[in-house]
């Protein structure tokens, strides 16, 4: 049986006053133009419900899931697992991730969005972790910048598990 350990890095707390930031900075970009949040199941399901009641010119919001992992290795490729149904075509679409890690998914759902005929695409992550890009691609907002660690929690998982924890959490493995 595996074992692991859980350091918690960032709490609720710190995460309910980066919202409050982000939804500023969202609000004040979008002053003018309204847009479609897309968020990224199943990872960004908490972070997107509790900042879209913040954002004032959001039209309407759906999902899409793109998966590019399997357990904690990157497989290079996503697959689109879920299409949003509502109208994108010349809408501002603002994605809405949990983390961008390598910058696969964030890239193949791009290019998916570019297809659907979208006027912009805007990302918008809770977590950012650069030193693991492999795709030249940089969210327009960003909540965290950490390091390289596996983490999970509000939302993040690890094997399906630790999605419903309240912060984030560093996941150690131990053997
Ligand atoms: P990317 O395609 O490598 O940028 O990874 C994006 C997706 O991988 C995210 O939406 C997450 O679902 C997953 N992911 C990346 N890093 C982590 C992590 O530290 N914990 C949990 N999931 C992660
Ligand atoms: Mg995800």
């Amino acid at each position: 049986m595996q074992i692991y350990d859980l350091e918690e890095i960032i709490s609720q707390e710190e995460i309910n006053k980066k919202i409050l930031f982000l939804s500023e900075q969202i609000n004040n970009f979008f002053r003018d133009s309204s847009f479609i949040a897309i968020g990224v199941l199943k990872g960004a399901f908490f972070f997107m419900a509790e900042l879209l009641p913040h954002l004032k010119n959001c039209e309407t919001f759906d999902f899409i899931q793109a998966k590019s992992y399997e357990g904690n290795k990157t497989t290079g490729k996503i697959r689109i697992l879920k299409e949003p149904s509502v109208l994108l075509k010349n809408k501002n679409v603002l994605v809405i991730e949990d983390i961008l890690d390598t910058g696969i998914t964030a890239t193949g759902i791009k290019e998916y969005l570019l297809q659907r005929d979208v006027k912009n695409v805007y990302f918008c992550t809770l977590l950012d972790k650069p030193s693991r890009r492999v795709r030249q691609i940089r969210p327009d907002f960003y909540g965290f910048e950490i390091g390289n660690y596996f983490v999970v929690g509000y939302g993040l998982d690890y094997e399906e598990k630790f999605r419903d924890k309240r912060g984030i959490y560093i996941l150690k493995f131990k053997s």
